[in-house]
């Protein structure tokens, strides 16, 4: 007898401290910053409804839980079920899991980090696919110029993984582990079982290695068509800022507008559309709420991201 999986779960952690940003983010969470026209966390948050993920916990510090609330609150406004847990200190990326432990339940889980900023015609397909396919844990690379900076996978003809590591001084590949990963719900006990690294956290790639090792880690590659943006940086920031406005000028077409998303995801009716742009009438993001119900009956055709 085959028994239903539950629903992937998702969590966006957006705490750390964000040093590489002070004193920006002295006094202000880092994933609360604008990417142009919107706070940064919109990003990670519409990648994963994108993927079809409707229940999600907020991770982050004691002192940035509270305003991350206050800006996205119970989900309920966009068809989905949002909630918080605070990390007291950035014990690592895995750590997550353990914090989120209740909320997980006996579901998987797609985790993405609250600074990974995705864009392109393959995500919405390829994010949907690998939380319904995975089998283990499912990681996304990105070929990068310089990937030794990032978690790195290498992989054989098939493009299968045959080894990851943290950010190597010689790294095998040019394939960057993205901050997006679906596991199932071993990942609890994974995460519990790890030591931290040398640089006193424990690692995601630690848990990545751990599938590996059971023969359980698929990768998904994006291709060069895809955009996969830093924002740790000022440098780094400021482009991905210049990224989504050059798009969002060209095409008339905003990135990562969790309204738009999720009405065209089905999850709220026009109605409801109508009601969040009331919100903000009078203002420029409350005329594109309002112009996309002139555009008539929702079309997820030819809609990417
Ligand atoms: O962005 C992709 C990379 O993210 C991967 O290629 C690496 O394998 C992975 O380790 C990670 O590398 P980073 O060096 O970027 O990780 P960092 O420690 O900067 O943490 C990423 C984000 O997660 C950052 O915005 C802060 C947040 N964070 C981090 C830790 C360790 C937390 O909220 N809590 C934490 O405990």
């Amino acid at each position: 007898m085959l028994t239903e999986q539950p629903p992937t779960k998702g969590i966006v952690l957006a705490g750390g401290r964000n040093l590489r940003l002070h004193p920006v983010t002295v006094s202000v969470s880092k994933q609360l910053l604008p990417v142009y026209d919107k706070p940064m966390v919109y990003y990670p948050l519409t990648t994963l409804m994108l993927g079809g993920v409707r229940d999600v916990l907020l991770v982050s510090t004691p002192r940035d839980t509270p305003r991350l609330e206050e800006l996205l609150g119970d989900g309920s406004q966009w068809g989905m079920q949002i909630r918080y847990a605070v990390q007291h200190e950035p014990r690592g990326i895995p750590d997550a899991f353990i914090v989120g432990r209740d909320f997980i339940g006996a579901s998987p889980v797609a985790l993405i980090l609250g600074d990974n900023v995705f864009f392109g015609s393959e995500l919405s397909q390829k994010t949907r696919d690998a939380i319904e396919s995975n089998r283990g844990a499912t990681v996304f690379t990105y070929p990068v110029k310089d990937p030794r900076q990032f978690g790195v996978l290498e992989v054989d003809a098939q493009g299968k993984p045959v080894d990851i590591q943290e950010k190597p001084h010689q790294p095998k590949s040019n394939l960057a582990v993205t901050g997006m990963y679906v596991y199932d719900n071993n990942v609890v006990e994974i995460a519990e079982s790890l030591a931290p690294s040398g640089r006193g956290e424990t690692e995601i790639t630690d848990v990545n290695r751990a599938y590996l090792l059971r023969g359980q880690l698929d990768a998904v590659q994006f291709g060069r068509g895809m955009a996969w943006l830093d924002t740790g940086t000022p440098e780094s920031l400021l482009d991905a800022s210049l990224f989504v406005q050059t798009i969002e000028h060209r095409q008339g077409f905003k990135i990562a507008c969790p309204e738009e998303v999720a009405w065209r995801m089905g999850w709220i009716s026009d109605d409801a559309l109508a009601g969040l742009a009331n919100g903000y009438r009078g203002r420029p993001y409350g005329d594109y709420l309002e112009a996309l119900l002139d555009e008539g009956a929702p079309a997820t055709d030819g809609y990417a991201n």
